[in-house]
């Protein structure tokens, strides 16, 4: 574990720490915790410096732990699947598609920080350190990769499962891959396809949650953390065995079921169901009434000819409410 941290997690617990303590309990100077102290800034945790009194993080931080983060999980449950906690990565997404030893179904992965995290269409996925939930799992299916559509959208109801066990009821899923709360961004998704052949699919799925965002990020979206809706700070451990159980329940139902299973959860957690909306593609842009999806999980659009039309997930860059943000 590296000497930043280990630093961290003494910070963790929100109280003041000298320098000096620290760095006795660390072995190094105050001037070696001091720069330290910067490197954690740069992660993207405030870090409150009071002379006299030392650092401070304000809130603390609730760090990931793999044995707590298994004691969380049915017993038979944690025997499907090997779990890692990384202190930092690129991407957890790209960690799966890269390593060789993480090839394997059932690969689960979680960072706490990522300096090259990713959204849908090349975006950047803002990832401070030790705030949020960066989750990514390896899957293989013997399903044909034209599903992965519905397969997006399956994932959008398990993470609204994972919250509504943490008492968030409102969510809602803007098609095809945000979850929102009060129109506000909470958890996206991001689903990568590795291999393919004829009615086998290996992809990897990627969830961000924003749990404990620090003070100004960088996001250019409306967005919200779990903290400001249920006004402390969540146990991200629990957070990450919740999360853990509900995508492997719904891998089991999409195997055996496929997304059939899922419309009628996808269609009531529906956040633009009946809203006019403004739709763009690569090349287009089409205005009509968002009439939710269909049994493949495709967007379905209402014209202004009155007609329907249906869009892949693949081929729309955006779709807005006229409502919302009118
Ligand atoms: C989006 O809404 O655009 C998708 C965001 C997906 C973010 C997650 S965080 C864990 C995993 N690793 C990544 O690099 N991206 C996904």
């Amino acid at each position: 574990m590296s000497l930043a941290y280990q630093l961290l997690s003494l910070l963790a617990d929100g109280k003041f720490h000298s320098g000096e303590d620290l760095g006795n309990k660390l072995q190094v100077t105050r001037s070696h915790i001091w720069k330290l102290i910067q490197k954690i800034t740069q992660w993207g945790v405030e870090i409150h410096s009071v002379k006299g009194k030392g650092y401070r993080i304000p809130m603390g931080l609730s760090l990931l732990n793999l044995a707590q983060i298994q004691n969380h999980l049915p017993i038979p449950l944690s025997k499907e699947i090997h779990i890692e906690v990384l202190p930092e990565v690129d991407s957890t997404n790209q960690y799966l598609l890269d390593n060789g030893k993480s090839k394997q179904k059932g690969f689960v992965v979680f960072s706490e920080y990522q300096s090259n995290g990713r959204g849908r269409r090349q975006r950047t996925w803002y990832s401070p350190l030790g705030a949020n939930i960066y989750f990514s799992i390896r899957w293989s299916f013997d399903r044909d990769a034209s599903e992965l559509c519905g397969l997006s959208l399956a994932t959008g109801v398990a993470v609204a499962n994972t919250l509504e066990r943490y008492g968030i009821h409102q969510v809602k899923l803007k098609w095809p891959n945000d979850i929102l709360f009060n129109n506000q961004k909470l958890a996206g998704i991001l689903i990568e396809m590795t291999g393919e052949s004829y009615s086998n699919t290996d992809v990897v799925i990627g969830v961000g949650i924003n749990v404990q965002m620090p003070a100004n990020p960088a996001i250019d979206q409306h967005w919200i953390d779990m903290t400001t809706i249920i006004g402390h700070r969540p146990d991200r451990n629990l957070l990450a065995a919740y999360l853990i159980e509900e995508v492997l329940e719904m891998l089991a139902i999409f195997q055996q079921k496929g997304f059939q299973a899922f419309v009628k959860y996808w269609q009531a957690l529906d956040a633009y169901y009946n809203q006019p909306v403004r739709l763009a593609t690569a090349t287009e842009i089409f205005f009509g009434i968002a009439k939710g999806i269909n049994a493949r999980g495709e967007f379905i659009l209402l014209n202004q000819e009155n007609k329907e039309v249906r869009f892949l997930h693949g081929e729309v860059v955006q779709v807005r409410s006229l409502e919302v943000y009118a």
